[in-house]
């Protein structure tokens, strides 16, 4: 599949930022764990906090592929930019737009695509993981306004965030069916932040626990109807895993980069390693793992583009580029050896980054459930 001319002149302004303005910065973001606070505003300025989302509501116009395009390339240099991108684009803004109001999307949504200010997405619970349906918070109605308890975990930009999408329990339907979804800012009462978590990998991105205790929200801040919260964010789900295979391919790309850099200037046994065959071997799979993994991303992003249902092809991609995520950070650090282990080399972090691809947004094994069901269905 041929990218438009377009989307080739894209990625090019976006290589060409990465390379200026995050690579040289990355691994200290990483080892000093700080939110990447510059490098968002620069990419706010650029149109790519709404890179997808229609000029009217703040964003630049452009399509999935696109999107896809802008987060593999952030993350061929730094997975918590990456991550932080995904998360605010594809899990914040996303379900404003699709079943939000009119007043909600022109209020929450033009500061978020302009990147003036980031969102969240709060689905996960302590017993509720893969099993979202087993939502415990609650939202209670009390004259004009929902009444929420509860709270969510690993949380990507908590702390940072001032608008919240987020799920909880109305009524008294079981499971899926009695869960419903809401809108909530910064600074609500009620609402509250835990401390940020010390991760193994993505360590500059902000992920956080949110408590709501005695929290008012306006009945205004339901997202649709009562009891439509799951399906609004299964159907988010469906296109944030785009964004989470975008970003393992993205880190896959950086660690065939920095692979085939150190196959030819590695020299042992009087030669660059690069001209054995058990190195040309691994660099030939690592490159065929990548491309796959690319077309399966695009494909998802196209239908998704034509108005298609994608809920199989975006778990596929995910799936896919995720485990090749994790494959080629591995044969990338066999093929740096020693050096690779080391912190100095951007291939441990790589190797870090990479995993949470498999876990967030759904793991390997929920991607094949969701595949399997949609096969069988
Ligand atoms: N699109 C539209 N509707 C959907 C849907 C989709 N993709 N998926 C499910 N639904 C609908 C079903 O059709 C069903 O509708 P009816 O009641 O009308 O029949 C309803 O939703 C309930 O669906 P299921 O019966 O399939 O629900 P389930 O309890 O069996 O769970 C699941 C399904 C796929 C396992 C789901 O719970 C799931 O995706 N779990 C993983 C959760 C997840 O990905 N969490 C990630 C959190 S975000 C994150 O990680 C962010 C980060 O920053 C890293």
């Amino acid at each position: 599949m041929n990218l438009t001319s377009e989307q080739v002149t894209f990625r090019q302004r976006m290589r060409d930022f990465v390379l200026r303005e995050l690579e040289p910065i990355a691994a200290e973001i990483d080892q000093k764990g700080e939110f990447p606070w510059n490098v968002i505003r620069k990419l706010a300025a650029m149109g790519i906090m709404g890179v997808n989302y229609p000029p009217e509501y703040g964003g630049l116009g452009l399509d999935t592929v696109s999107y896809a395009i802008a987060v593999e390339e952030i993350s061929r240099a730094c997975g918590s930019t990456g991550i932080t991108v995904a998360a605010h684009n594809s899990l914040a803004i996303a379900p404003i737009l699709l079943f939000g109001t009119e007043d909600q999307k022109k209020k929450y949504v033009p500061p978020l695509a302009r990147g003036t200010s980031l969102g969240a997405f709060g689905l996960t619970e302590p017993e509720a993981g893969s099993d979202a349906g087993a939502t415990k918070t609650t939202a209670v109605l009390d004259g004009d306004s929902y009444v929420i308890e509860g709270s969510k975990c690993f949380i990507t930009n908590a702390s940072v965030a001032e608008t919240f999408v987020i799920t909880a329990r109305t009524g008294s339907e079981p499971r899926t069916k009695g869960i419903s979804s809401f809108i909530l800012e910064k600074g609500m009462p009620g609402l509250s932040v835990g401390k940020k978590e010390n991760k193994l990998g993505l360590r500059g991105a902000d992920t956080a626990e949110l408590f709501f205790q005695d929290l008012r929200v306006p009945k205004e801040n339901l997202l649709g109807r009562e009891g439509e919260g799951f399906k609004q964010f299964m159907i988010t789900l469906d296109g944030g895993r785009i964004s989470i295979g975008a970003m393992a391919l993205g880190i896959a790309q950086g660690a065939l980069d920095k692979s085939i850099e150190r196959a030819k200037e590695r020299v042992q046994f009087g030669r660059p390693i690069g001209q054995f065959q058990a190195i040309q071997w691994k660099l030939a799979d690592m490159a065929t793992q990548v491309e796959a993994a690319r077309q399966l991303i695009y494909l998802a992003a196209r239908l998704k583009d034509g108005g298609q249902k994608f809920t199989k092809e975006s778990a596929m991609a995910k799936l896919y580029a995720s485990e090749v995520g994790f494959l080629v950070t591995h044969q990338a650090m066999q093929i740096f050896g020693g050096r690779g282990y080391m912190e100095n080399f951007p291939l441990e972090r790589y190797y870090r980054d990479v995993r949470l691809c498999e876990i967030g947004e759904g793991t390997s094994e929920i991607q094949r459930l969701v595949i399997a069901r949609e096969l069988v269905r």
